[in-house]
């Protein structure tokens, strides 16, 4: 049976850790997979994560299943870090919270929720959007179309042709859109641009999906959610999937959630039944370590104030390290300007590389990034920035 299936090109994005791993030049440079490291280039467990894991240690009792939505504590703390208290939605028990493996869990979770609502159903995505978003929707049923996001030329959103596409999508289809840090632009929309989208959304009836994998990491854990909070209190329905592998550094325990606002209390106790016996069918229940490590943190003030801190510090460092960058590359040379990526937000900018000037930097300078230029700012370190921009230069 098996010889029908042929073998395929390593992941687009994960394919790259991979083949860095295995380059022995020392002056090396890890700009591939979305993975904050610091300056000695590792990626540490956060201290506040190290002890809430020494906590849960000594508090679990056993090792019993978890209810089908995972720990109902950490639900309800992560409802709050979406919503943010006193949310109206929240208020008017219209919202449903499940834990999930990872983000990807709670995009693929969502998927086959909506394909048993709605089979085929459309969803829109950003062009471009993050590569597995495809296969994680696709996969499940759902029909894949796109809206115009990001100009590539003047490296900025193109909100004209993005609203212009929303204002043409029929009631009821989904439409996917990035809450902060958007993947792999690292150009987000502003209040005035998110309030102008939801006029859209909310006209025309068509549905919300919010992907937020980086809850902090651009403007700050509550400013990163003005969009998704703003659309909750103003449509019936919005799906939200959050990760936890970035903001929590909690990559490899798979912990994120999926969150819905639905029409009322009683259709969301209904959707949210679908919803488990969805998840039964997929992989019964949740992992439970990262989950329980969220829950200890949001319910700790000691905890939460140190884990606060050092996702600040994480995101003013990336923040710093775009200057720094931008500084060097334009320092370099003058033919093209690269301010923007101090401006653009999160882990990821493109820096509008076409593929051949890529494979150049990988093969010639060990450089890795994924084809379309998207680089990883948080694989820069201060001793690389030089070598990374003259090496860019050089391929210009
Ligand atoms: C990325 O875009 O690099 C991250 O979201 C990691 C991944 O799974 O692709």
């Amino acid at each position: 049976m098996f010889e029908t299936l042929k073998l395929l090109p390593a992941d687009p994005i994960l394919g790259l850790s991979m083949a860095y791993a295995k380059d022995t030049n020392p002056a090396k440079v890890d700009l591939g997979v979305g993975v904050y490291k610091n300056d000695e280039g590792q990626t540490p467990i956060m201290a506040a994560v190290a002890e809430a894991e020494k906590q849960r240690i000594t508090r679990e009792t056993t090792k019993a299943y978890t209810p089908p939505a995972g720990y109902p504590g950490a639900n309800e703390a992560v409802t709050r870090l979406i919503y943010g208290e006193g949310h109206v939605a929240v208020l008017a028990n219209r919202v449903r919270t499940i834990q999930t493996p990872g983000g990807c869990g709670a995009l693929r979770v969502a998927a086959e929720l909506i394909q048993r609502a709605k089979p085929g159903a459309s969803i829109w995505v950003s062009t471009p959007t993050w590569a597995n978003h495809i296969p994680l929707l696709g996969s499940a049923g759902l029909s894949l179309k796109e809206y115009p996001y990001y100009d590539y030329t003047s490296h900025s959103i193109n909100l004209e042709a993005m609203l212009a596409t929303l204002k043409t999508i029929p009631r009821g289809d989904l439409v996917l859109l990035h809450a902060c840090c958007h993947n792999p632009s690292g150009a987000d929309l502003s209040r005035a641009q998110w309030d102008q989208v939801a006029d859209v959304l909310q006209e025309r009836g068509v549905i919300p999906f919010v992907d937020m994998a980086y809850q902090g990491f651009g403007e700050g854990l509550d400013e990163d959610t003005y969009g998704l909070r703003l659309l909750a209190s103003r449509l019936p329905e919005v799906v939200i999937a959050t990760s936890f592998s970035k903001n929590f550094g909690l990559y490899r325990e798979r912990a994120g959630s999926l969150s819905l606002v639905l029409a009322d209390a009683a259709q969301a106790d209904a959707t949210n039944s679908q919803l488990l016996s969805v998840t039964r069918g997929l992989y019964s229940m949740p992992p439970a370590h990262g989950a329980a490590l969220v829950d200890i943190i949001l319910h700790s003030p000691e905890l939460t104030a140190l884990w606060q801190r050092e996702l600040t510090s994480m995101r003013e460092r990336i923040a710093g390290l775009r200057v720094d960058l931008v500084a060097a590359l334009n320092g370099l040379q003058q033919q093209r300007d690269f301010s923007f990526i101090a401006q653009e937000r999160g882990m990821f900018s493109f820096l509008g590389l076409n593929v051949e000037q890529v494979q150049k930097l990988r093969s010639e300078y060990s450089i890795y990034m994924t084809d379309n230029s998207r680089i990883s700012v948080a694989g820069l370190r201060a001793q690389n920035i030089d070598y990374v921009a003259r090496a860019v230069v050089a391929v210009l």
